[in-house]
């Protein structure tokens, strides 16, 4: 493992570079729309781009009334006249689209009901050019849409406009939601791959969610370089790239975006868990999420303090733990969705079990060789941003309700590396049949239920019970159906006018 290079940068200091939606989810405006555009009159669309006012980091420490952010495809930078060497530069999976190609999607497990030609966006003439993101305070949105679709003018056609509503922080099978995030290390304070990642830690380097910066690897990400040589808008416009001479960082400061509209069946997931366990539904659903209804979590908090883990009570009583304590998944199942979406592992597979465990670890003759096969935690986050849709049922409605309006989550990821980070967790930790040596199953809330090439069922979920057989629910319907998707790119302010150009 690489330590941290120290001559690249780990502080980020251009905060009015940087959109704003890197650094806060923006509760307080309750009310949001996600408008996804396709480009109608490229000289009016690049012109709007170049004019309309992003909200940055920076405009943070002020109240604001409303925000807005842009991401651009890579279809949308190839219809607005980017250089296609410019393009070229962005990751192949960026440059490829969520839905280039079939071998992606049966990574990403979108196959059957949710192949993307099922879906109501994202895929061929359906694909967006630009996704402008809208937030604002109650009972303010509907003016604030009308002032931003009135200046984009003739210059995008508006695919489809994704609402959003307000669900008080749950998502819409009743769970609190955005409850653990990883704390970026905005100042550049922590030298990745020191002894202390033998443990979890929370704070994270900036690098791993915004382009430009020091990465868990102590290295930069990968990111589009332009040579200034042959550009004079490039120097003109964006930053020197901190490692290659004449230079320019079409990246820096931007990150990668990931959306994809989940639509959820409340009232199978409810229904489902009450034929299962008739007496109670609500341990057996906590098991699947892997988290209380509200928030907390299945396994005890630990004493020690876990680097990242907020300096207030809240985030302590919700995120203090890992799973070192629980091996065999008794409190929280192994196949749960939180212990998927985030092992909550250290670079040492069963966390610091004193020097001799150390030196076994590092040998090869770890005492539980299941654990090994997870891979360490801070190479694999996503900084998610979603927003929920629908209207919030109970779980005694959900249980009566036989035809209900769609309901669901715009998942929304922030991360530097897509297949690192977002195609990781859900390739391999969501949608994995082995992932901690289980079988049969893959995740009980997200996943697609397709039996693999083999024939083998991924539809179980197994839940270890202390000194005996492990329950297993089997023959789990589908909760979840992809509806839409799109990768993005969500320059730095400077970057978007260069791209726009
Ligand atoms: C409709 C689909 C989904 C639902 C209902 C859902 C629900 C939840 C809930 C209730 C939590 C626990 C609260 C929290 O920590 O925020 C959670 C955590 C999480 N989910 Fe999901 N989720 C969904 C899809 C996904 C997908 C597609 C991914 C990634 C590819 C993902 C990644 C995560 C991560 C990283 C966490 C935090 C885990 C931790 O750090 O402990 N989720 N989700």
């Amino acid at each position: 493992m690489a330590g941290a290079d120290l001559t690249v940068p780990g502080d980020v200091t251009e905060r009015d570079d940087v959109q704003a939606l890197l650094r806060s989810g923006f509760g307080p405006l309750t009310e949001a729309c996600f408008l996804l555009l396709r480009v109608a009159d490229v000289v009016a669309a690049r012109a709007w781009l170049a004019r309309v006012h992003v909200t940055s980091m920076a405009d943070l420490d002020t109240k604001q009334e409303t925000v807005l952010q842009v991401a651009l495809t890579a279809a949308g930078m190839r219809a607005l006249g980017t250089d296609p060497k410019v393009i070229d530069g962005f990751s192949a999976e960026f440059v490829a689209g969520m839905a280039g190609d079939a071998a992606r999607s049966r990574r990403l497990g979108d196959v059957g009901p949710d192949a993307p030609e099922h879906w109501d966006w994202g895929w061929a003439e359906r694909e967006p050019h630009a996704l402008v993101m809208l937030y604002a305070q109650p009972g303010a949105l509907a003016v604030f849409r009308e002032e931003v679709v009135g200046s984009i003018g003739a210059g995008f056609d508006v695919l489809t406009s994704l609402e959003t509503s307000d669900m008080k922080g749950h998502e819409p099978f009743g769970f609190l939601d955005g409850v653990s995030q990883p704390s970026i290390d905005w100042n550049g304070e922590r030298a990745p791959g020191s002894a202390a990642d033998l443990d979890y830690g929370n704070l994270i380097a900036a690098g791993e969610f915004v382009l430009g910066y020091r990465n868990e690897y102590g290295r930069l990400t990968e990111r589009p370089i332009v040579d200034g040589a042959q550009d004079e808008r490039a120097a003109a416009l964006l930053p020197r790239a901190a490692d290659r001479p004449n230079a320019y960082d079409s990246g820096r400061n931007g990150t990668y975006l990931v959306l994809r509209q989940l639509e959820q069946d409340v009232p199978g997931f409810w229904r489902t868990m009450s034929a299962a366990a008739p007496a109670n539904p609500i341990p057996l659903a906590e098991a699947v999420v892997g988290r209380r209804l509200d928030g907390s979590p299945l396994v005890p908090l630990q004493p020690q303090r876990i680097p990242g883990v907020g300096e207030d009570a809240g985030d302590r009583v919700r995120n203090q733990f890992t799973y070192t304590r629980d091996p065999q998944g008794l409190a929280c199942p192994i196949g749960a969705h939180v212990r998927r979406a985030n092992p909550r592992n250290g670079d040492m597979a069963e966390g610091r079990t004193g020097l001799v465990g150390q030196l076994l670890c590092t040998l090869g003759f770890a005492a539980d060789t299941d654990a090994d096969r997870i891979a360490p935690s801070r190479f694999h986050r996503l900084l998610r941003r979603g927003r929920e849709y629908g209207r919030l049922l109970s779980i005694r409605e959900a249980q009566a309700s036989v035809e209900h309006p769609p309901a669901g989550i715009h998942f929304l990821c922030l991360n530097a590396n897509i297949s690192r980070q977002f195609e990781f967790v859900q390739n391999a930790w969501l949608q994995g049949t082995t992932f901690g040596g289980l079988t049969g199953e893959a995740d009980p809330l997200t996943g697609n239920r397709a039996p693999l090439m083999t024939g083998a069922a991924t539809d179980e979920f197994s839940m270890p019970q202390g000194g005996g057989v492990a329950k297993r629910v089997a023959a789990l319907p589908r909760f979840v159906t992809v509806r839409g998707g799109g990768y993005f790119f969500l320059p730095g302010v400077r970057a978007l006018r260069y791209l726009a150009g």
